[in-house]
């Protein structure tokens, strides 16, 4: 190793590294025109006087839904004052109380003196009156407010917040990575004759666009040289291979991590293999926690036969586990699907029938079921 690739114990390989953070807006946004240009004419109405019109965004996770929406936000906040974006984090804020909150946030600047309903609802339409603006609320992950009870209320609320108060039209961009939930269908009635959103789909990134992105990611995070092009061909494989970007910038930040507490200067294959279960096992984690209990039970037991090296056809499996699942052969099939959407397993066509593949070591499959909560029957 020669001198100059030997790091002082005071430099570093991030040049920022907020760029490596889950919650970083990137310069620039690859291959989301289509997306971009489909909310912006959404958006249109409200420009000029009128109310925004809804959307759905949908696609698996790390297709770049979230940071899509905060790009136009911030934009919108920089060039127009006839709309208020609102970004609402549902994961984190499912009650009406928090996000009725973090839109109050969003309008004032600072979070509301009060803690009843009625009150910051009453201080968002008088604000908006105040500005004549209109409010387009994006309620990342919406998916959340299901189980919560919420998500059918708040739009109505949202949608009809001019009626009462003689204010501008609302629009609302609901989001969700899951895509068992049609967040449309899970409208009731009275919220559906208002409430008929423009669907915009995220689908996932191909492996050039992958590398692309992380290519990116690596010239406004990392000083030059640190990433050779062969290990970004490694990151980006292996990304391309779990179907999520996030995978792959969490990949480079720990292989960097590695490289500079060795003192390296340069990110070696080595690293990355060296860093990958770690990288990996959250976003395991993140995936088996979206499932049902009854899919996590399946995935459960697909990772028991997969140890016990039993046989692998869909059909062999549904005999061997039917008795732990109790269920019938189309439950069965609509819960290998959603692993399999999911991330967890593939379904592989043979002459025969499906063969269950797993993406994941049974040991990490057993691990992250039994983070996401001990597996019932059913
Ligand atoms: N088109 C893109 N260009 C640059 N970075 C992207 C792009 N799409 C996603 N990312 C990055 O990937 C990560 C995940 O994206 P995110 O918007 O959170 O995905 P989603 O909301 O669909 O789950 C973020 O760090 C984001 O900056
Ligand atoms: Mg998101």
């Amino acid at each position: 190793m020669t001198h100059s690739s030997l790091l002082r114990h005071d430099q570093t390989l991030f040049r920022d590294p907020e760029a490596f953070e889950p919650t970083f807006v990137p310069d620039h946004l690859h291959h989301r025109d289509a997306q971009v240009r489909e909310l912006a004419f959404l958006i249109q109405p409200a420009l000029r006087g009128g109310s925004p019109m809804n959307a759905v965004l949908r696609g698996p996770p790390g297709t770049g839904k979230t940071t899509t929406v905060r790009r136009i936000f911030r934009e919108l906040k920089e060039s127009t004052k006839k709309v208020v974006p609102a970004y609402v984090n549902c994961r984190q804020d499912h009650t009406l109380l928090a996000v009725y909150r973090s839109i109050s946030r969003h309008l004032f600047g600072y979070a509301p003196p009060s803690r009843h309903l009625g009150d910051i609802r009453e201080g968002i339409a008088a604000r908006l009156g105040e500005k004549n603006a209109s409010l387009l609320v994006c309620l990342d992950d919406a998916n959340y407010l299901i189980p919560a009870g919420t998500y059918n209320i708040l739009l109505y609320q949202l949608l009809r917040l001019y009626e009462k108060w003689d204010v501008r039209g609302a629009g609302v961009f609901a989001v969700t990575s899951d895509l068992a939930t049609n967040l449309y269908a899970e409208a009731d009635g009275p919220v559906r004759s208002i409430f008929r959103p423009t669907e915009v789909n995220f689908p996932p990134y191909g492996k050039t666009e992958i590398r692309e992105i992380l290519g990116d990611r690596i010239r406004q995070g990392l000083y030059p040289g640190v990433v050779p092009a062969p290990v970004l061909d490694l990151v980006a494989e292996m990304t391309a291979g779990e179907q999520d970007i996030r995978v792959g910038i969490a990949l480079l930040r720990q292989a960097c991590l590695r490289a500079e507490g060795d003192g390296r200067r340069r990110v070696t294959r080595k690293d990355v293999m060296g860093v990958v279960a770690g990288v990996r096992s959250p976003a395991l984690a993140a995936r088996t926690a979206a499932l049902s209990p009854g899919e996590r039970t399946l995935l459960y037991q697909i990772a028991e036969q997969s140890l016990s090296g039993g046989e692998m056809m869909a059909g062999a499996v549904f005999e061997e586990v039917q008795d732990y699942l109790a269920v019938g052969r189309t439950t069965y099939h609509t819960r290998l699907r959603r692993l399999a959407d999911a991330g967890i397993v593939d379904l592989l066509q043979t002459g025969k029938g499906y063969e269950v593949l797993l993406r994941y070591a049974p040991d990490e499959v057993f691990a992250a079921c039994a983070r996401g909560g001990t597996p019932s029957p059913g």
